[in-house]
């Protein structure tokens, strides 16, 4: 079972100190809430306002189960017990021969925090782990309207592969998405 013990980071501009460790049984709650915020916030990722809660096996899942397989991680940015990050990192399909060398991830980090480093730290994260479990091959999409995502991306290794047009239709307009990816050796 992969899982990212709680280890202390202090944030770049603020100094404030928080938690980052994976998602535990008592998390659902603040998960639930965490995601509410991110919808509000921003539509770079997939959450949408009107979005209805998660059931509470869906929350259980991303606290327990999702853990279960090695490749697997799940990060949240805690302070107080409230929820200030998160990324979720996984096999894109799971244990297939051809392709299990392939893995993907999503993050968000509560609008107050950005630019405080915790995007860069949890991305340092994820390609620790990633190498320790044999991951050769990271891939996601990215809103090309993003440009902190993209940029932060390519400042950790990602390249621009390709561009998905029209990939998603937010407020009334169609917008592209960059596939990226990252090799690691
Ligand atoms: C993209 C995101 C995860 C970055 O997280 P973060 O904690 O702000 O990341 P960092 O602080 O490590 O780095 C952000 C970089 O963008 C730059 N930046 C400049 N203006 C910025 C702004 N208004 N907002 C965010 N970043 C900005 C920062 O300066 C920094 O670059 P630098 O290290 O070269 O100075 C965060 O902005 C976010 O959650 N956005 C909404 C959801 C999202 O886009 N998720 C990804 C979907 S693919």
């Amino acid at each position: 079972m992969a899982k990212l013990l709680a280890e202390e980071f202090t944030l770049k501009k603020s100094h404030q100190k928080v938690v980052i460790r994976s998602f535990a049984p008592g998390d659902q709650e603040v998960i639930q809430q965490f995601a509410k915020r991110i919808a509000r916030e921003t539509t770079h990722t997939l959450k949408y306002e009107t979005m209805p809660d998660m059931t509470s096996d869906q929350l259980a899942f991303q606290c327990e189960g999702f853990l279960k397989h090695p490749v697997n991680l799940t990060m949240g940015v805690f302070f107080n017990d409230q929820l200030f990050g998160s990324l979720r990192f996984f096999q894109r399909i799971e244990n297939h021969p051809w392709v299990k060398h392939i893995a993907t991830f999503g993050m968000a980090v509560a609008k107050d925090y950005w630019t405080e480093g915790l995007g860069s730290k949890m991305l340092e994260l994820m390609i620790e782990h990633a190498k320790k479990e044999g991951v050769l091959r990271i891939e996601a999409e990215v809103r090309a309207v993003n440009e902190n995502g993209v940029r932060l991306y390519q400042r950790h290794g990602f390249k621009i592969e390709g561009l998905r047009e029209k990939a998603a239709f937010i407020d009334g307009n169609y917008v592209d998405e960059y596939y990226i990816a990252k090799i690691l050796s």
